[in-house]
């Protein structure tokens, strides 16, 4: 595992931004898994704003998003579908139909959807580059503690801290989702590789536990340390509870120095 530790929120956008520019300059048609909650807002923003500004495309690029509320329609504002056409896709040239959210209508059979999800990550190839947050008690997309870390697609029913922490998203006599339709553990181990995105002093307990606890299902982010290409790109006050900061940040330097040296002796 790789732990990068920055010292603001936007930083950890701006590096999150350059592995994502650096996925698809690699290879233009790309496979990328995303995710939405307020984390990925800055880097979404950064991403945008450097597509208007340089000839990146993202024509050839498919996406993947994490999960999606069941019971809310495409043009809910609340809608994770929603989120990400106003957030990203309507901001980059990438083709609306090379971009997938799980969504499931009312009339929908939830199981076949998810089912279908999972194969047109197949078909796609797999997830080259998969984005996530963490939640407060650990989870990623929407796998809540105690959620099998071979899971795949499913429905979840979202616990309490999880509906408490996404509240604020919602008015007060509006209708907020218990249910929802995520990748599981295993779809998000699949991919080749994966960046967890944490900022902020109420993610450092999480964030400590699915580094350096031990895995377990309860934490589902912590199923990561099975993963060979997992980075973290945390701020400091994300990385506050971590025993072995020193540690991460003395690695990270330290691959900064010898890339340094490496290009000063090719000069
Ligand atoms: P947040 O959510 O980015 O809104 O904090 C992250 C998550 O729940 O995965």
């Amino acid at each position: 595992m790789e732990v990068i530790i920055v010292d603001s929120p936007k930083l950890v956008a701006e590096r999150a931004a350059d592995e994502i520019e650096g996925q698809v300059e690699a290879k233009s048609d790309a496979v990328l898994g995303l995710a939405t909650g307020s984390t990925p807002l800055r880097l979404y923003k950064e991403i945008s704003t450097r597509a208007a500004q340089n000839s990146l495309s993202y024509k050839s690029v498919t996406t993947f998003n994490l999960d999606e509320y069941i019971g809310l329609s495409a043009s809910d504002p609340r809608s994770y579908r929603f989120y990400m056409d106003q957030r990203l896709f309507s901001n980059i040239d990438i083709e609306t139909a090379n971009t997938h959210v799980p969504s499931c209508a009312l009339t929908e059979d939830p199981q076949e959807v998810c089912e279908q999800y999972e194969a047109s990550i197949a078909r796609a190839g797999g997830i080259d580059l998969q984005v996530l947050g963490i939640g407060t008690n650990g989870h990623i997309g929407f796998n809540e503690p105690s959620s099998s870390l071979s899971s795949l697609t499913r429905v979840k029913t979202l616990t309490d801290r999880t509906v408490r922490d996404n509240r604020r998203l919602f008015a007060d006599n509006e209708f907020q989702p218990r249910l929802a339709i995520t990748m599981g553990i295993q779809t998000i181990s699949n991919a080749t590789r994966v960046l967890l995105l944490a900022t902020g002093k109420r993610k450092a307990a999480a964030v400590s536990a699915a580094i350096e606890g031990p895995v377990t299902a309860m934490c589902p982010a912590s199923a990561l340390q099975f993963h060979r290409n997992v980075t973290f790109i945390i701020d400091s006050a994300a990385a506050s509870e971590l025993k072995q900061a020193d540690y991460y940040r003395w690695v990270e330097q330290a691959k900064q120095d010898l890339a340094l040296s490496r290009h000063r002796a090719l000069d």
